[in-house]
């Protein structure tokens, strides 16, 4: 990390004890300005920060940082298509998937934004025709059910977004995502499912992912045990940037849609492998969620950072975890259709920034990426949200919820946002012990009970809390959330001096799991070249499973 960094970080620091002695609700009392002063909007969407345990001072200082860290040279230089991934020799240009207006995207000296605008357009015209039923399976039967087989990036994104978009999909048309190797996942999948009215999706941006590989054969066989073998190809299509390893899986011609190896796997949802959201939503939809995350992009290359809300999102994530120290960051979107933002946000934000070397191969000295976690408000107010209150463990929240609902009952949602806000003002706020007896007494409660439980009905306030509040969840305001926080993610990395864009932590699970297999499946293989653990593990399993 550079010096003048460091400095930057030691200058932050000097103003933690200050922060943490204001509590955050005295703060709220003595200046009413401070929601006024603490939020960013991109018109009908608005980030209230003035929850978190910042001050004037706090911001004029992370705003240095981010100017000693060169987050907007890094930010230019990604999207002007620099090697942004030094450790993989690639840029990183899932923003130019989102330009409709195909601006020029130079990659190693040539322009691919016609190449991106005509895969697209093969996309979402295969997309069309599928849901329109013009596309059908083998006997001439419409497809009723498609099912995604695809894992991380070539899952998440699209499982995520075609749930959030559910009300713009079309009844008749069932969307499945398939991901876990296990095989009770394909099996749930596709137990009642017409073989006849079903497509299947193989989609790997290398194709030799094995979970991917190993479903998409099961998938592929159950087809031919209804249909027969020459109905394959009409029932599977394929998303990959290897074309090759998709002919020799047997799929071919106009089903077969490619993207690049400059668009990272989590940062995918944008590109083809998009197709299942597409088919859903619909291709004016789809492109209505492109057009929301080059919103974003706009925002965020112009906005000044005092109103630049990725980056604010970055810099607040940075003080959390490496000033405050708060080692978790939990998402709860007041939305029961984001039930799988948080999962995406999981891949997006931990394998992008869980990294233990900074770019150029050298230890970090800061913490990196928090454990990142969450459910749906209500329900997780019902499950672990004590420990959010009362917990030794402080977790920053980010909150989500929309002003308007979508296909559901008004009175319904006014519930679900007094909720959301109500969370967002109890962990702010807290109330004393003193605060709590008194309200005892006043219930009735004689004083030395009120004594004896005012203790436990203490919160301590002061825990940190941001709010997305956002017109409604369309195509284009999920487009807009899912870039807001890959933006997020790239400046927590640019000021870590991190690679955000490559992921070798999942690499050694991946290369013992394939030297595990021949030993897990054949009973006679030796196991003693295995550590004593993993050599006891397999002999049980062996005993266990016979
Ligand atoms: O294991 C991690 C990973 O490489 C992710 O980064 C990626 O999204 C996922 O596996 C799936 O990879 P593929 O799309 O190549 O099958």
């Amino acid at each position: 990390m550079k010096q003048s960094v460091s400095e930057a970080f030691a200058a932050l620091r000097s103003g933690r004890d200050a922060a943490l002695a204001q509590p955050l609700s005295a703060a709220f009392d003595a200046d009413p300005q401070r929601f006024a002063n603490f939020h960013a909007t991109l018109d009908d969407l608005l980030y209230d920060y003035s929850k978190q345990r910042v001050f004037a001072d706090t911001m004029t200082h992370l705003l240095a940082l981010a100017a000693w860290a060169d987050v907007e040279a890094k930010r230019d230089a990604m999207f002007a298509g620099a090697v942004v991934n030094p450790t993989e020799r690639r840029a990183a240009l899932h923003t130019a998937l989102r330009d409709l207006d195909g601006a020029p995207v130079m990659v190693e000296g040539r322009d691919v934004a016609p190449e991106i605008a005509a895969e697209r357009a093969r996309m979402l015209e295969f997309a069309a025709d599928v849901r329109e039923g013009r596309i059908r399976g083998a006997l001439g039967q419409p497809f009723t059910d498609v099912v995604n087989i695809g894992i991380g990036g070539s899952d998440l994104g699209p499982a995520m977004a075609t749930r959030a978009l559910s009300p713009f999909g079309q009844p008749q048309l069932r969307s499945h995502f398939v991901s876990n190797v296990d095989g009770a996942d394909l099996y749930d999948t596709l137990r009642g499912l017409d073989a006849t009215r079903t497509l299947f999706i193989v989609s790997s941006k290398t194709f030799t992912t094995q979970e991917t590989m190993t479903n998409a054969r099961s998938a592929r066989a159950w087809l031919a045990a209804a249909v027969g073998e020459a109905a394959v190809g009409d029932h599977f299509a394929a998303v990959s940037t290897n074309i090759e390893k998709v002919r020799e899986f047997g799929i071919d011609g106009d089903a077969v849609f490619g993207f690049w190896d400059w668009v990272g796997g989590r940062y995918s949802v944008w590109s083809s492998i998009g197709l299942p959201l597409a088919i859903a939503i619909g291709p004016s939809h789809f492109e209505d969620f492109l057009r929301g995350g080059h919103e974003v992009d706009a925002h965020f290359c112009a906005a000044p950072a005092r109103q630049n809300i990725p980056m604010l999102m970055g810099l607040l994530s940075v003080w959390n975890r490496n000033v405050l120290g708060y080692a978790t960051q939990a998402v709860i979107p007041y939305d029961q259709r984001l039930g799988r933002f948080p999962a995406y946000l999981q891949q997006l934000q931990m394998e992008s920034n869980g990294k233990g070397v900074e770019i150029d191969g050298s230890a970090v000295t800061e913490a990196t990426g928090p454990v990142v976690w969450g459910e749906p408000g209500t329900n997780g107010q019902h499950a672990f949200f004590q420990l959010l209150h009362q917990g030794t463990e402080i977790a920053p929240v980010d909150f989500l919820v929309a002003a308007r609902p979508t296909n559901a009952d008004k009175a319904h949602h006014e519930l679900l946002v007094a909720n959301c806000l109500a969370q967002g003002e109890a962990l702010m706020r807290g109330r004393t012990a003193d605060e709590a007896k008194a309200m005892l007494i006043a219930q009735g409660v004689v004083e030395a009970e009120a004594a004896r439980l005012a203790p436990h009905k203490r919160f301590s306030g002061g825990r940190p809390s941001s709010t997305l509040l956002y017109r409604e969840l369309t195509p284009r305001m999920l487009g807009r959330l899912i870039a807001l926080y890959e933006h997020k993610v790239f400046v927590e990395a640019a000021i870590w001096d991190i690679n955000p864009f490559d992921q070798w932590g999942v690499e050694l699970g991946k290369e013992l799991a394939s030297r595990l297999a021949p030993v897990v499946s054949d009973p006679a293989a030796s196991t003693e070249k295995l550590d004593c653990s993993t050599a006891g593990l397999v002999a049980e399993y062996r005993k266990l499973s016979a």
